[in-house]
């Protein structure tokens, strides 16, 4: 048996901040964050949507499509770098509002890379037969991080969760290989400190670029694949130009890249996830397509994934 994903599932915020809202409150303008970054307009949590509890709609959402229910949940891990306080884990919170009563929690802390190391975390506990069913979840809450006056920053985030359950599958479906990788002396260019975030767009640009499409070639050669192998690409979603620099690299046509970031701007944690479920609700993945996962973020830390897509039994 393999590791792969057993359903997956979304929650977005209802309420919408353009482009146009952001022009009132910053010195930008539309023009300047679509053609810079692809983004038209991103999701802002109320005071109730908590992260724990957009990670939880997320996650029933991932346990129904798994055909499970939340008690044969056997640990819940949380990719987030907004917890809604530092401890206990938000996956604790998220098992509490959602009852998977035997399941082991932990958080994941990998910025916006936290769901491919979520994913291989997963999959280590799954192989070795040590637990059947894994629930991972990607959830933020950037606004509550956001400065709303340093237009740097505050056009590219926004609000949203994404989840998907692990397990096993048969043989040919699942996980066939993965890259991760951390540089703590980049640390420097992306950060967040007293409740607000720090980036020197310009080094973070160059390293995506670079790392997004290196990753991406990577895990398609571990997993004895070419680039015409692969079906679809899901990158994070934090920037067009950057996402776009990865399909060209693969070859890709657009229609095969999921791309939400001019819906839902830069979510950290949750854009693959969110990326992921919602192409797989449009129909856009079938079983037995090869799919690429691949993320960057704070760390710095990047990771990728290539996965067969089903289950196969
Ligand atoms: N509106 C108008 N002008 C702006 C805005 C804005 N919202 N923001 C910056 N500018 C100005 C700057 O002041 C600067 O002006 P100057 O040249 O007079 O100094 C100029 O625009 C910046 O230009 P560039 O640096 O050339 O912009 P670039 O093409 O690099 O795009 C961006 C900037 C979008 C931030 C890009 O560098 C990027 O996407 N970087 C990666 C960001 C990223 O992915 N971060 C991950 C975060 S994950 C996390 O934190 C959880």
């Amino acid at each position: 048996m393999n590791t792969g994903i057993l359903g997956v599932g979304r929650y977005l915020p209802e309420k919408v901040l353009t482009n146009a809202d952001l022009e009132k409150m910053v010195d930008t303008s539309d023009e300047w964050i679509s053609t810079r970054t692809g983004i038209k307009e991103r999701r802002i949590a109320s005071d109730e949507e908590t992260t724990a509890h957009m990670g939880a709609k997320a996650a029933l959402n991932a346990i129904e499509e798994a055909g499970l229910t939340p008690e044969e949940i056997d640990m819940i891990l949380v990719a987030t770098v907004t917890p809604d306080r530092s401890f206990p884990s938000c996956a604790c919170d998220i098992q509490e509002i959602i009852g998977a009563k035997k399941a082991v929690c932990m958080d994941i802390s990998a910025a916006c890379s936290g769901f491919m190391y979520g994913m291989v975390t997963a999959q280590q506990f799954i192989t070795n037969g040590i637990y059947k069913h894994v629930l991972l979840v990607g959830t933020e809450k950037l606004s509550s991080i956001t400065d709303w006056t340093d237009r740097n920053t505050c056009v590219l985030f926004g609000d949203g969760a994404g989840a998907a359950v692990l397990g096993e599958v048969s043989d040919e479906f699942g996980i066939l290989s993965f890259e991760l990788g951390s540089d703590g002396s980049g640390g420097k260019h992306l950060y967040a400190e007293r409740d607000k975030i720090f980036m020197n767009g310009r080094e973070v640009f160059k390293f995506a670029v670079r790392q997004m499409g290196d990753s991406a070639l990577s895990v398609i050669e571990k997993a004895g694949l070419t680039k015409e192998d692969v079906n679809f690409l899901v990158p994070h979603q934090a920037n067009i130009r950057i996402m776009e620099a990865a399909r060209i690299k693969l070859d890709l046509p657009v229609e095969k890249m999921a791309t939400t970031v001019a819906k839902y701007g830069n979510t950290s944690a949750s854009s693959i996830p969110l990326a992921l479920a919602e192409e797989w609700e449009n129909g856009n993945i079938k079983d037995g397509d090869v799919l690429v996962l691949v993320g960057f973020g704070g760390g710095l830390t990047w990771g990728a994934v290539a996965l067969k897509w089903g289950k196969g039994r």
